[in-house]
C-alpha cells in the first residue's frame, strides 16, 4: 500500500486555524456589509398581539427592522430529509416570521439590520412585543398521556416500529428478565463556532451565502427551495467551520433569513447567532426515556428484546433520533420489538447529535446487559460473547465486516479486564469500579452518487475538489492523502479544495460517512486520472513507455515507470510538456451500493472504564478509559485517533455532565450558555487509550472505510455508568450522573 494513506499527515488546515488565518462565515470581508441580529420569542406558546418597532427603526445605525408583518414570505418549506441526499435538508418544516403564531421560546420574531452588530443588538432591545400566551408543553412529564406512535421518524427514513418473532410470549417464558427504564436529559451541541451566515446578492438572481454548514450543497438546495430560486442562483461557501457535532447537519433558518434581509435592504447581510441563540436555533438531542426489557435463559442467552422509546418532538415534525437501530442488531435475539413514542411539545425540532440515537440507545441496552450479567452471575464480557452474532439478527445477512470479538479481546488486554479486582475496592475515600460496554454504529451510506474532480497540472501538482466542508473532522487532510496515493504524488504536491456548492455535489458530512463518501469519489477520480495519463504515455511514440501494457506501469513521486523496470519511465511533467498539455482533468463518480445488498452494515467496538466515586460527596472521577474499534480502513492514524478519543470524551460528558435544563414555567432553557452547560474539559479527561483492530471490508466502499466520527461515543457512557455501579452498587437510570444521585 501507498505511503500516504494510513500515515499521520498533520492537518492541512491546521496552521491556518491556529494562526487565525482561517476565515469563518462571520469573518468574511465584504464591501458594504451590514449586520443582522435576531430577536426571539420569550414565550413558548401563543401569538404576538402587538409588535412595535418604531423606536428600534429610529435608533442610530438601523437600516431596517423585519417582523412577520414585512418580511418576505418563503416560497415553500421542503420536507424533512436527512442531509445524506445532497438535497434540501431543512432542520424543521416550520419557517418563522411568516405569521404571528409562537410555537416555541426562542423562535425568531424580528430581524434588526444595522451598520454594526452592537447597534443592531441595541435596537433589538427597543422592540416592544405583546403576546397572548397559551399553556406550553416543554417536558415529557407534562404530556405523557398524549404520546403517539409515529408512522415514520427521522425525516421519513425509518419506521416508527419494528418487530420480529413474538416478543410477549418469549418474555413470558424467559428464565431471567431485566426490565429497566433510562431517562436522558436534553443535550445541546455547543460547537466552538456559533452558526453564522453572510448573504451577498450580486444580482436579483445571484446569491452567495458564506455559511457555517456540514453540507454546502444541502444549504444551497434548502435556501433555493425557501426563496423559490433555482439552485443555479445560489452559491454556498463554507471556508472554515468551527465544530458542529450535528448542529450544522440540517439547514436551519439563519441562512435564508440572512438572504431575505439582504435582498430587502439591498446590502450584504451578516447574521451570526449568539451563544444563547445556539440553544434554540439549531436543534438539540431531545429529552427522552427508553425502556429495555431483556428476556434470557439461565445461561444468559438472550431470547427476547423489547425496546420502547418515548421522546419529545416539536409541533411540526415526527423527529426522534434513531435510538433503536443499533440495539436491535447488537446481539442475537430471535424475538424483538422496538417502538418509538412521541409527544409533541413547544420546542424547535430536535436533530442529529454526535452518534445520533446510538449514544442513548446503546447506553440503555448496555446498562441493561450489565444488570443481566449481574443477575446471572457471569462476567459482563462473557455475557456479550455468549450473545455475539456473526450475522445481522434482523435480516440474517452476514456482516460486511465485524471485528467485534477482536475489539473485546484487545480492550481486555489493554485494560487488564480479566485480571481486574472485581471485589468492592476502596482507596481512601474513593470507591473504585470498572465497567464495559459494546459499541455499534451503523455504516451510513449516502443516498446520491458522490462526485469529485481531479486536475493534474503540467508541473506535476494536482488539485482535487468536492463540495464537502471541513468542520474539524480532518476530511481535507484525509482527501489529500487519498489523492496523493492514487496519483503517485507526494502530499505536498496535492491540494484538496472543498467547502463550496460550486464543487461536485457530495453528501453533507453526517453519520460518520463524510470522509468515506467523499474519499470514495476522490479515490475514483484520482485513480481514473492517473490511468488516463498512463494511457497517454504508452500511446505516445516519444515516450519511453510507448507500447507498454498500462497495467504494468506504476507511478511514484510523479514519475510513471514500469513496475519491473523502474529505470524505464518518465514524469507526468515531462510527458505533458512534450505533448503541449497544460492540464488533465477527470470527474469521478462513486455510486454507493444499495442498502439491501445482502450484508449487515455496522461498525463495532468495545469500551472499558474505571471510575473512582467519592464515598462522601458522590463525585465521580473517570480514571481510565479504553476504547478499541474496528472502523475498517483508517486514512490518517492521527486524525482518526483524535476523532475516536474525542468521541470517548464526548461520552464522558454525556455520562457525567451534559444536560440542558428546561424551566417549564417559562418554557425556556435555564442554562443556555457555555458557562452553565457543562461539557467535558481537560481537567475531566482521564488517561484515554484508543486502539483499532484491522478489518477488511470489500462491501462498504472502494476504500473499505466504515468511519470514525461517532463510534467512539457509543458505549462510553454505559461503560462509565456500569463502572459506577461496580464501585457503589448503585444502578444509574438517568443521565447525566450528577453527584446527588450518588448521595
Ligand atoms: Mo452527525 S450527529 O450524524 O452530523
Amino acid at each position: 500500500m501507498s505511503p500516504a494513506i494510513g500515515g499521520t499527515l498533520n492537518r492541512v488546515d491546521g496552521r491556518a486555524k491556529v494562526r487565525g488565518d482561517a476565515r469563518y462565515s462571520a469573518e468574511v470581508a465584504v464591501t458594504g456589509l451590514v449586520h443582522a441580529v435576531l430577536v426571539n420569542a420569550t414565550v413558548a406558546s401563543g401569538r404576538i398581539t402587538a409588535i412595535d418597532t418604531a423606536e428600534a427603526e429610529r435608533a442610530d445605525g438601523v437600516l431596517a427592522v423585519f417582523t412577520h408583518r414585512n418580511l418576505s414570505r418563503v416560497a415553500s418549506v421542503p420536507p424533512l430529509l436527512p442531509s445524506l441526499a445532497g438535497l434540501a435538508a431543512p432542520g424543521q418544516t416550520f419557517f418563522p416570521m411568516q405569521d404571528e403564531v409562537i410555537h416555541y421560546s426562542g423562535q425568531p420574531i424580528a430581524i434588526v439590520v444595522a451598520d454594526t452588530v452592537e447597534r443592531a443588538d441595541h435596537a433589538g432591545t427597543l422592540i416592544r412585543v405583546e403576546y397572548a400566551a397559551t399553556p406550553s408543553i416543554t417536558l415529557l412529564d407534562q404530556a405523557r398521556d398524549q404520546a403517539y406512535v409515529p408512522e415514520r421518524i427521522f425525516g421519513g427514513l425509518l419506521p416508527g416500529q419494528a418487530s420480529r418473532g413474538d416478543v410477549a410470549k418469549a418474555l413470558a417464558e424467559a428464565q431471567v428478565c431485566v426490565d429497566a427504564t433510562y431517562r436522558f436529559a436534553p443535550n445541546h451541541h455547543n460547537p466552538i463556532e456559533p452558526s453564522a451566515s453572510t448573504a451577498v446578492w450580486e444580482d436579483v438572481d445571484r446569491l452567495t451565502i458564506y455559511d457555517s454548514t456540514q453540507g454546502p450543497n444541502a444549504t444551497q438546495f434548502t435556501v433555493a427551495a425557501l426563496l423559490g430560486l433555482p439552485p443555479i442562483s445560489i452559491r454556498v461557501v463554507s471556508h472554515a467551520v468551527g465544530g458542529s457535532f450535528g448542529s450544522k447537519a440540517m439547514i436551519w433558518h439563519h441562512p435564508a433569513l440572512a438572504a431575505l434581509a439582504a435582498r430587502q435592504v439591498g446590502r450584504p447581510v451578516q447574521l451570526a447567532l449568539t451563544r444563547e441563540q445556539m440553544f434554540t436555533s439549531c436543534g438539540h438531542r431531545e429529552e427522552q426515556e427508553q425502556r429495555i426489557t431483556i428476556g434470557a435463559g439461565a445461561d444468559g442467552r438472550i431470547t427476547a428484546l423489547r425496546h420502547h422509546k418515548l421522546s419529545l418532538t416539536s409541533r411540526f415534525d415526527d423527529w426522534a433520533e434513531p435510538s433503536l437501530q443499533s440495539p436491535a442488531v447488537a446481539y442475537t435475539s430471535p424475538h424483538y420489538e422496538g417502538i418509538y413514542h412521541l409527544v409533541r411539545g413547544n420546542t424547535i425540532t430536535p436533530t442529529f447529535m454526535r452518534a445520533p440515537g446510538e449514544a442513548t440507545g446503546m447506553f440503555a441496552l448496555e446498562c441493561a446487559m450489565d444488570e443481566l450479567a449481574e443477575q446471572i452471575g457471569i462476567d459482563p464480557l462473557e455475557l456479550r460473547l455468549r450473545n455475539y452474532s456473526d450475522a445481522d439478527p434482523e435480516s440474517g445477512n452476514p456482516w460486511s465486516s465485524s471485528g467485534l470479538k477482536e475489539c473485546y479481546q484487545r480492550a481486555s488486554e489493554l485494560f487488564g479486564w480479566r485480571d481486574r479486582d472485581s471485589r468492592p475496592r476502596r482507596e481512601d475515600q474513593w470507591l473504585i469500579g470498572s465497567g464495559m460496554a459494546s459499541a455499534l454504529y451503523p455504516v451510513t451510506q449516502p443516498v446520491n452518487p458522490q462526485r469529485a474532480r481531479a486536475r493534474l497540472y503540467n508541473d506535476g501538482t494536482a488539485v482535487v475538489e468536492a463540495g464537502v466542508s471541513e468542520f474539524g473532522t480532518g476530511v481535507f487532510t484525509a482527501m489529500t492523502q487519498v489523492a496523493a496515493d492514487a496519483l503517485g504524488l507526494p502530499v505536498e504536491r496535492v491540494r484538496f479544495v472543498g467547502g463550496s456548492s460550486d464543487l461536485p455535489n457530495v453528501t453533507a458530512a453526517v453519520g460518520s460517512a463524510g470522509t468515506s463518501a467523499v474519499g470514495s469519489a476522490v479515490h475514483l477520480a484520482t485513480t481514473q486520472l492517473r490511468d488516463e495519463l498512463i494511457r497517454r504515455a504508452v500511446a505516445d511514440a516519444h515516450s519511453p513507455l510507448h507500447g507498454a501494457d498500462p497495467g504494468t506501469v506504476v507511478v511514484q513521486d510523479g514519475r510513471m515507470a514500469l513496475r519491473d523496470r523502474p529505470d524505464v519511465g518518465e514524469t507526468y511533467a515531462d510527458m505533458m510538456a512534450r505533448t503541449l498539455t497544460p492540464d488533465a482533468e477527470v470527474l469521478g463518480t462513486w455510486t454507493p451500493p444499495p442498502q439491501d445488498a445482502g450484508y449487515g452494515l455496522h461498525t463495532f467496538g468495545a469500551q472499558m472504564a474505571e471510575v473512582a466515586v467519592d464515598a462522601d460527596l458522590g463525585v465521580v472521577r473517570v480514571r481510565r478509559m479504553v476504547g478499541v474499534f474496528a472502523p475498517g480502513r483508517v486514512l490518517n492514524r492521527k486524525t482518526a485517533h483524535s476523532q475516536l478519543m474525542g468521541g470517548m470524551l464526548w461520552g464522558l460528558g454525556q455520562a457525567l455532565l451534559e444536560a440542558t435544563r428546561m424551566d417549564p414555567r417559562s418554557g425556556r432553557w435555564a442554562n443556555a450558555s457555555l458557562g452553565d452547560y457543562l461539557v467535558a474539559v481537560n481537567a475531566d479527561a482521564p488517561d484515554v487509550v484508543v486502539d483499532t483492530v484491522e478489518v477488511h471490508d470489500e462491501v462498504v466502499n472502494p476504500l473499505g472505510m466504515k468511519g470514525v466520527g461517532e463510534i467512539g461515543v457509543v458505549g462510553a457512557a454505559a461503560a462509565i455508568a456500569n463502572a459506577v455501579h461496580d464501585a457503589t452498587g448503585r444502578r444509574q437510570y438517568e443521565l447525566p450522573i450528577t453527584l446527588e444521585k450518588l448521595l
